[in-house]
């Protein structure tokens, strides 16, 4: 079986993470908790770009070195991470002597196959893109993401001369598969339209904080291509050739992340790496933005949603449910905290809380043990048909789907509950344990299939039904003596 290698963009150390940075780390935590749960190996990667004149910029701004500013910096993603309950295998920050080494020797390759070219160059550059913008990309004079003039900038630098008929070729064959369709379209309209050569390099008189040029000391690598080979460097490009064929050359490697950044990752990249023979990536999953109000959040803005409040105030597994429940994993979508205490009620208080509380309770008065095989087989086919879909859904990192799929089957059980009337059957003994035993069956089913998304709410769901630990082909022969527990989800006024 291939070994899976998921990957997060790498955020820019500017500032502190916001709930959009939040989203696709978590939407890399869920693929990697859900495969592993299919007996899949994963290897999650995520981390910092750190160099670059946006994070110069913002360190000259506040008086400090730039290495300061990375540093205390990703220090709170990291921590962000930590609070949302996101395990990564690896963090990798640019600023890494070993991922320095490994991006020197890229280009070195690329300059060996006759790659890239000096060229006097002008154009508009926007340092909150980190990327040369053109005059039909601006919206009155101004950068559409960050609102800010472009700079006039004149300079020698190097460029990599793209190959996108070989490009087109990996996409249109589905070699590099880019999900929604939509995605696809656009990058394959960008090919077809014919895109211009890019920069690999930037003068230092310019940009300083960066990675040298190895072979001419008046250039600096640009920080796009510094950061694109963290997908790489992370994980043994230039120092580990068995660990980089085992998470690269042979694993399924899937990239996710906003539309902001698909070029990089479905031009660029692939042309980099075609033109040194290095195998492509398999996936590259392209979310919606988490808007306010319709806008794209930044700090620029001022709409800002952090993390870590929302965490602090509901718990990580509220948070995790919201942000991949409430919007689709392909459109944006408009975060509100008056809608996540919304679904808090419906779907996680009355929802998912009530079902369990319900269960508990009729199991404790009825007394007596609970056979799991005593379940009704439709119910547990219905368990099994809706877990199949749901997987089916994951697999096309449609997790809100999922997570809709997966309510879908707690609707079931409360209609269960609604028609059998359990409370009035505990006197005719099978009867009731085969009623209960489809219930807790069922509940079962959804707590492991929320897992990805509530590995603590899950643990907890299986804890009460004591199906924790148990693996799921013996469930058949447990006998179940339930009992109440505090309320999973203290309804919210
Ligand atoms: N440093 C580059 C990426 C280099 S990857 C080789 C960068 N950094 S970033 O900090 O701007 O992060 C961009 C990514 O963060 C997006 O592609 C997306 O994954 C996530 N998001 C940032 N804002 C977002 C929203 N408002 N909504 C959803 N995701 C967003 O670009």
């Amino acid at each position: 079986m291939r070994k899976i290698l998921i990957t997060t963009p790498i955020y820019y150390v500017n500032d502190k993470p916001h709930i959009g940075h939040a989203y696709t780390t978590l939407a890399a935590d869920v693929l990697t908790r859900f495969f592993r749960a299919q007996g899949k190996e994963v290897f999650f990667l995520t981390g910092t770009d750190e160099h670059g004149a946006k994070i110069a910029e913002v360190a000259e701004k506040v008086g400090k070195t730039p290495k300061e500013i990375c540093d205390e910096n990703s220090e709170k993603f990291k921590k962000a991470w930590q609070n949302l309950e996101i395990k990564y295998d690896y963090f990798i920050r640019t600023t890494d002597k070993r991922h320095e080494e490994a991006v020197k020797k890229f280009v070195e390759k690329l300059k060996e196959k006759n790659a890239i070219y000096e060229k006097e160059y002008e154009g508009l550059y926007c340092v909150g893109c980190e990327k040369f913008l053109t005059e039909k990309d601006l919206v009155d004079g101004l950068c559409p993401y960050h609102k800010r003039k472009p700079e006039i900038i004149s300079e020698k630098n190097y460029f990599f001369k793209l190959d996108l008929k070989a490009v087109k070729e990996l996409i249109k064959t589905k070699k590099l598969k880019i999900s929604p369709a939509r995605a696809e379209s656009e990058v394959l309209g960008l090919l077809n339209q014919g895109l211009d050569d890019f920069s690999i390099s930037r003068q230092k008189e310019r940009v300083k904080w960066g990675i040298d040029l190895p072979f001419d000391k008046n250039q600096i690598i640009y920080v796009w291509i510094d950061a694109l080979l963290n997908y790489i460097s992370a994980i043994g490009y230039g120092d580990n050739e068995k660990e980089f064929k085992k998470w690269w050359v042979d694993a399924h490697v899937i990239h996710l992340l906003a539309k902001d950044i698909l070029k990089f990752h479905a031009v660029y990249w692939p042309a980099m790496l075609l033109s040194v023979g290095i195998k492509n990536p398999d996936e590259e999953f392209i979310h919606g933005f988490f808007t306010i109000n319709g806008q794209k959040m930044s700090k620029t803005l001022g709409n800002f949603v952090d993390p870590n409040n929302l965490v602090e105030k509901y718990g990580a597994d509220v948070i995790r449910y919201f942000l991949l429940r409430e919007v689709s994993s392909f459109e944006d979508g408009d975060f509100s905290e008056k809608r996540l205490r919304e679904r808090y009620n419906s779907d996680l208080s009355q929802g998912l809380g009530n079902l369990l509380s319900r269960i508990l309770a009729l199991g404790e008065q009825f007394g007596k043990e609970i056979p799991l095989s005593l379940a009704d087989s439709s119910i547990v086919n219905v368990a099994l048909a809706t877990k199949k879909e749901y997987s089916q859904l994951m697999y096309q990192f449609r997790f809100n789907d999922a997570l809709a799929k997966t309510w879908s089957l707690l609707g079931e059980g409360d209609k269960l509950i609604s028609w059998s009337k359990p409370w009035e059957k505990m006197k005719e003994e099978k009867e009731f344990q085969k009623i209960m035993g489809s219930l807790i069956f069922l509940l079962g089913n959804v707590a492991l299939m929320i897992a990805p998304a509530m590995p603590k709410i899950s643990d907890e769901i299986l804890i009460a039904l004591q199906l924790k630990d148990v693996p799921f082909s013996s469930w058949s022969e447990k006998k179940i003596s339930l009992k109440k527990r505090e309320q999973l989800f203290p309804k919210l006024d």
